[in-house]
């Protein structure tokens, strides 16, 4: 496995690689759930690419960018157990150059970012998008992995592949949880003991409107009260359903609505997502 952080090197050694490439982008402190799109890329491609870089640009000016754990060299021991061939890590200036306040990026549409976590991080997608695209341009990856944890970002990259053709499949994949639900992310290290426990409580909310839906309950507004009161140890941030294919909110919940949550836990005042398929 080659680890590097300068484009000039990437682009050569990707010019030698033979078949299919896989590109898992990331920010880096990989867990399981990085570790099952690794996993994934390893086995459907004869090459795997990760990139590492903690992307300053889809940070707002409150968010964690100095805080955000970099591991690097633990980071390289989960991928070079789980087959991988390159890291691609560079630093911000070798992705931006000295220029990260002038750059040309991709917006995506209006629709897709006035809500949810674009609605409280503005010009995040901006920045998740740009840095995405030019990680596809640098790789010419065939495949990208995507979990579904970040639904609003996988639906917004989904659209950007297709209003821009770009070249490459996008593979969702499923999130990946701890064995009591807790949705597995990296910013999971900032929660204490007590955050960590009320934290459960966003997967028990998602699970328990899983359940009322069983039961018949289809009225989005029975389910918010319910998830309200299992979260009220937390501060609720959205509580929202979409559809699937448009990510249009909706009233009433039916077979292609995703129920997602944001929420922050109190001791640590760490943002959290997660979602589920209803
Ligand atoms: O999901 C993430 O970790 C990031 O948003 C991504 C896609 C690597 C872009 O920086």
């Amino acid at each position: 496995m080659k680890i590097i952080d300068n484009i000039a090197e990437l682009k050569k050694e990707i010019a030698l690689l033979n078949g299919s490439v896989g590109l898992v982008p990331t920010m880096g402190a990989l867990h399981n759930g990085h570790k099952s799109l690794i996993n994934k890329s390893v086995s459907e491609n004869k090459n795997t690419i990760v990139s590492i870089f903690v992307n300053p640009i889809q940070f707002g000016a409150n968010e964690d960018l100095d805080k955000y754990p970099r591991q690097l060299q633990e980071d390289a021991k989960l991928c070079e157990s789980a087959g991988v061939n390159i890291i691609f890590a560079p630093k911000v200036s070798e992705m931006y150059g000295d220029d990260k306040n002038n750059l040309t990026l991709i917006c995506p549409p209006y629709f897709a970012v006035d809500k949810l976590c674009g609605k409280s991080r503005p010009g995040h997608f901006d920045g998740v998008c740009s840095v995405v695209a030019k990680l596809f341009n640098l790789t010419k990856a065939n495949k990208a992995y995507f979990g579904q944890k970040d639904a609003q970002q996988l639906f917004i990259i989904q659209k950007m592949v297709r209003d821009l053709n770009f070249d490459i499949e996008i593979i969702p994949c499923p999130i990946v949880r701890e064995f009591d639900n807790l949705a597995l992310s990296s910013r999971n290290q900032y929660l204490s003991t007590k955050d960590r426990a009320d934290a459960l409580n966003i997967s028990k909310a998602l699970f328990n409107a899983k359940k009322m839906v069983g039961e018949g309950i289809k009225q989005t507004r029975a389910i918010i009260d319910a998830s309200l009161k299992i979260m009220e140890n937390l501060d609720v941030e959205y509580i929202e359903f979409v559809d699937k294919y448009t990510f249009e909110f909706q009233q009433e919940v039916n077979e292609n609505t995703i129920m997602l949550i944001a929420a922050r836990v109190q001791d640590s005042n760490t943002r959290l997502i997660d979602n589920i398929n209803l």
